[in-house]
C-alpha cells in the first residue's frame, strides 16, 4: 500500500519538484491505466488544492470523463469543443487565464475561473487530456505547463 503523500511547501516549482518523485513512486510497477490516472489526480489535488483535477480519455471520437478529484463534471466532450476538445484538436497544452474569455468554454462548475489542459500524446496521437480547474483567475502559467507535461509523459501507456 502506498504511504501518505508528503505535502510539499515552497514555491510552485519546489512543490512540483517534491511531488514528481512521489508520483513516480506511485506509478512504479503498476501497469493499470485507471489506477495510475486515479493516483495522479489525487496527488495533484492533495498538493495544490485546485478545484478540479482529472482526466478525459479519447473513446470513439469523444473525450469521456475518467478518474478525477473535485465536483461532478460533464461526461462527454467532442473534438474541438471547450478547452479540453481544443487541446485535443490542437495537440498542445492550453492555458486559459480567464475561462469567461475562452470562446466555447464548457462550464462544468460555476466556480472555475481559470484552467489548464494538457494532452496525453503518444506517437503523435492524443489518448486523452489532463484538465485542471482553479477558483482563482490566472492561476496557471508556464511552470504548471512544464511540470504537468513531465507528469503526463510519466504515465505508462
Ligand atoms: N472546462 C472544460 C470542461 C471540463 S470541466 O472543466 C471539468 C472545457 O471547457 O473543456
Amino acid at each position: 500500500m502506498a504511504e501518505d503523500l508528503n505535502i510539499a511547501a515552497g514555491s510552485k516549482q519546489e512543490q512540483y519538484e517534491q511531488l514528481i518523485p512521489q508520483i513516480a513512486g506511485l506509478l512504479e510497477g503498476e501497469p493499470d491505466l485507471t489506477a495510475n490516472l486515479a493516483n495522479i489526480c489525487a496527488a495533484l489535488h492533495e498538493q495544490f488544492k485546485w478545484l478540479w483535477v482529472g482526466f478525459y480519455m479519447v473513446k470513439a471520437e469523444e473525450l469521456v470523463l475518467a478518474p478525477f478529484q473535485g465536483p461532478v463534471a460533464c461526461t462527454r466532450i467532442r473534438k474541438g469543443k471547450g478547452v479540453c476538445g481544443s487541446a485535443w484538436q490542437e495537440k498542445k497544452t492550453l492555458i486559459v487565464p480567464d475561462v469567461e474569455q475562452f470562446p466555447g468554454h464548457i462550464a462544468c462548475s460555476s466556480r472555475s475561473r481559470s484552467e489548464i489542459v494538457v494532452p496525453i500524446i503518444r506517437n503523435h496521437e492524443v489518448f486523452g487530456v489532463l484538465d485542471v480547474d482553479s477558483e482563482k483567475l490566472n492561476d496557471f502559467d508556464e511552470t504548471d505547463q512544464h511540470f504537468l507535461e513531465i507528469i503526463i509523459r510519466m504515465i505508462p501507456i
